[in-house]
């Protein structure tokens, strides 16, 4: 069965949709397995651009059929919103969208928690999209699946039951079942021919031999189990989140590990090689490192070669693609973090405290002038860009597999293995 992962491995952001809209043309299905309107992968479909949250980037391929898995958690207007816009820009969905039936609700009472959550003292600079207080709803049994949306009463209970519960938490900022009862049911029947056992479709292409093709997002250090935890999201964003995200077991030949040749969070939680000065502000401005969901300036800083070999330890990464290497041309000097001074454990710490206090080493290397952005084949680039290349595989102990060297569709080359 030919199955690839494409997968994040900083703190999102790292050109997850860009790489997937780049092979998917080779794909017969994509699916997305966690997470939900806190993704914003940005892609260019014949050069125009469009910031997708919760559809799989395979929706922009005519020959692909997209797959949101039982693990996302999906805003249903929101959804809505941009099926239209897709659909608008002349991509049709019709019989090429599936949403699991059994995927997790996000309603105006989680997002009206999420901005509870974050106006208090335990903030983690969260997209406000109800991304935590949906997950916590889901494991606690008191959530709404899409199911959900296609029964009246099997709808009125669900929300009684959740708001039974969290009222106690939101006092009078509580909404009403009332409330939120007609417009999710209108929001159902729009849905309603795209809602299916996801699980039963993806087993039954598996079984045919399609090309399947699983879309993270998010990265592996906002993983709730292996990130920064508290400073995380709320769902399993390696690839162990894949089965369970899918509802079914299939094993992965290709998983390709995405990072930046630098390194961007957005949001708050430790950053060891964060660059708070000028050439922080250079990768920021060059790099257009702004958030594609909330439009926050993210925080940049160089790449983390000992976290990346952590997380690609823990998630089986088989390549690695490495993302925006032309925002490093014209630097006189690149340097990359390979380990942190009065810290000798294979691994990272779990405490966040620790975490926070770890302070990184780097390697420097030289930098080049030239413009690699038209460069489509490794020895196209500059020495010293290969050189870094070398160092990272070297480092991480994967190798690179894929080179982006632009937004585009087509910048980006294979590297042999
Ligand atoms: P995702 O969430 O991982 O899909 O990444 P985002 O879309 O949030 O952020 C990545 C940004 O970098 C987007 O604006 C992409 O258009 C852009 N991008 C992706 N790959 C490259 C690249 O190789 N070079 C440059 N300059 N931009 C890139
Ligand atoms: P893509 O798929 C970057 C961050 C938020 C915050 C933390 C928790 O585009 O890479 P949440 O809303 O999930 O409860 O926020 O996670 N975050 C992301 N950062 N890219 C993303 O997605 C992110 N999704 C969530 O900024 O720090
Ligand atoms: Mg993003």
């Amino acid at each position: 069965m030919p199955t690839t992962a494409i997968l994040g491995l900083q703190w999102g952001d790292e050109g997850k949709g860009k790489l997937v809209d780049s092979l998917c043309a080779r794909h017969d299905l994509c699916v997305r397995f966690q997470g939900g309107g806190n993704a914003g992968h940005t892609v260019y479909p014949e050069g125009r651009k469009i910031v997708l949250h919760h559809l799989p980037t395979g929706v922009l391929h005519r020959q692909c059929v997209n797959v949101m898995g039982q693990g996302m958690v999906i805003d249903p207007d929101r959804l809505l919103d941009e099926i239209a816009e897709v659909e608008a820009r002349g991509f049709a969905l019709k019989g090429r969208l599936v949403i699991s039936d059994r995927a997790a609700v996000t309603t105006p009472m989680h997002l009206s928690l999420d901005g509870i959550r974050e106006s208090g003292s335990g903030k983690v600079g969260t997209t406000k999209r109800g991304i935590g207080p949906t997950y916590a709803d889901r494991y606690d049994r008191i959530g709404v699946r899409m199911v959900d949306l296609l029964d009246r009463t099997s709808l009125k209970e669900a929300l009684e039951r959740a708001v039974a519960v969290r009222a106690c938490q939101m006092g009078k900022q509580a909404p009403s079942v009332d409330s939120m009862l007609e417009p999710l049911l209108q929001a159902g029947e729009k849905l309603k021919p795209y809602i299916a056992d996801a699980a039963l479709l993806l087993a039954e292409g598996l079984r045919e031999q399609r090309r399947v093709l699983f879309e993270g997002a998010q990265g592996a250090m906002l993983d709730v189990g292996q990130g920064t935890y508290p400073f995380v999201t709320s769902s399993h964003t390696l690839s162990t989140g894949i089965p369970a995200g899918c509802g079914l077991v299939t094993p992965l030949q290709d998983v390709i590990g995405v990072t930046k040749a630098y390194c961007t969070r957005v949001g708050d939680g430790p950053f060891p090689t964060e660059l708070n000065d000028a050439t922080g502000e250079l990768l920021r401005t060059k790099g257009g490192e702004f958030g594609a969901t909330t439009g926050r300036p993210r925080r940049c800083g160089w790449i983390d070669l000992f976290a990346l070999r952590y997380v690609c330890r823990i998630s089986g990464i088989t390549r690695l693609a490495i993302t925006k290497l032309d925002v490093l041309s014209g630097m006189e000097t690149v340097r990359v973090g390979v380990g942190y001074k009065d810290h000798n454990e294979p691994g990272l710490p779990a405490d966040i405290r620790r975490f926070s206090a770890l302070r990184p080493k780097y390697e420097a290397l030289p930098g080049w002038s030239e413009d690699i952005s038209g460069v489509r084949d490794l020895a196209g680039l500059p020495a010293n860009a290969q050189a870094l290349l070398r160092v990272i595989e070297q480092q991480v102990g994967v190798p690179v597999g894929i080179v982006s060297v632009g937004p585009g569709r087509d910048a980006w080359f294979t590297v042999a293995g």
